[in-house]
């Protein structure tokens, strides 16, 4: 590969040590070795005179943002599959090309999907409250008694790389019947004998579990509100690992509060990191902060995805993962 060191890339968060040293061997890398999250104005300060920017979903690129990015910077390399922290088509009108990492985080973000599921269901988060405050004083069959997983029907709404996923593991590990609502129909070897709905409202009322693995965009924000809330069966279980922008948080709180939802499983949520306190309060919450991509393995390859889209790029080729 041409020597790429002449070329200086903005690396906005502290990365994995192998991204690190990758980065830094290939391009002039600007770091952030303390991990403090940039404010825009320094953000936008540090990017004068960079070529590109690796950024996660905590860097926010709205069209005001991008529009005062420094002319020098022709690429935005995500450390992440999910994209709506940038907007793609103020990205595109300025000619700054914009990448992501998907495929390589769907094993571990479906593995925490997993995890809210059997949590959620099975009530674990306030079994390990009461260990943890030593509140545990008696058992009885009537004792944090939950909701079974093995056989029941789960929903995924969007069917893509992750939902497939965690379509197989619920499959093969629990004896789920899966059922699914997505953009497209997907062929017979992926659905794998999953059920299709053409609409959402279909999907709804045949899900005990609806786990969600759609894109936040402008269509899919406050999906999940009181109307389709409303649609699963009585004591149906939520799991979000795809974006907190997809549900009405106050619809979900009242749904869970009136025993309409017997339990959530959350991963991700509006605003983060300052979700919404209705969840806090709630026993039948499991609540994790937004950890789905959080294993090495998935850390490295994400780095090193994001790498190879700038590389790339600045050898004069299209890269990979471009979505803008
Ligand atoms: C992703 O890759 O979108 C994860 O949510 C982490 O940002």
């Amino acid at each position: 590969m041409t020597s790429l060191k002449d070329k200086t890339v903005l690396v906005s968060r502290r990365v994995p040590e192998k991204i690190r040293e990758r980065v830094s061997q290939t391009y002039t890398a600007i770091l952030n070795d303390d991990d403090r999250l940039y404010s825009t104005e320094e953000l936008l300060s540090k990017a004068d005179g960079v070529d590109g920017i690796m950024c996660c979903h905590t860097e926010h690129f709205n069209a005001e943002v991008l529009a005062k990015l420094p002319d020098s910077v022709k690429i935005i390399a995500n450390i992440s599959v999910g994209t709506d922290h940038c907007d793609l088509a103020a990205a595109k009108k300025l000619g700054v090309v914009v990448t992501n990492t998907p495929d390589v985080l769907s094993d571990a973000t479906a593995e925490i999907a997993m995890l809210l599921m059997l949590g959620a269901a099975r009530r674990a988060g306030e079994g390990e409250a009461m260990m943890r405050a030593d509140a545990w004083k008696d058992w009885s069959l009537s004792f944090m008694v939950g909701t079974q997983v093995t056989g029941k029907r789960l929903g995924v709404i969007g069917m893509g790389r992750v939902g497939q996923v965690m379509a197989q593991r619920a499959k093969a590990g629990l004896d789920m019947e899966i059922h699914y609502h997505n953009r497209s129909r997907l062929s017979p070897d992926k659905e794998a004998g999953a059920i299709y709905y053409d609409t959402i409202e279909a999907l709804l009322p045949n899900c005990d579990f609806l786990s969600l693995h759609c894109p936040a965009t402008p269509e899919s924000k406050g999906l999940m509100n009181a109307e389709r809330l409303g649609l699963l069966p009585r004591g149906a279980i939520l799991i979000n690992t795809a974006r907190g922008a997809v549900v009405d948080d106050d619809d979900l709180i009242a749904a869970l509060k009136s025993g309409h939802l017997a339990a959530a499983g959350l991963d991700v949520y509006n605003n983060e990191p300052n979700a919404h306190p209705g969840y806090r309060e709630l026993q039948n919450t499991f609540l994790l902060p937004h950890i789905g991509s959080a294993t090495k393995e998935t850390r490295d390859a994400m780095g090193n995805r994001a790498l190879d889209n700038l590389d790339a790029f600045f050898s004069g080729d299209e890269p990979k993962d471009r979505v803008a």
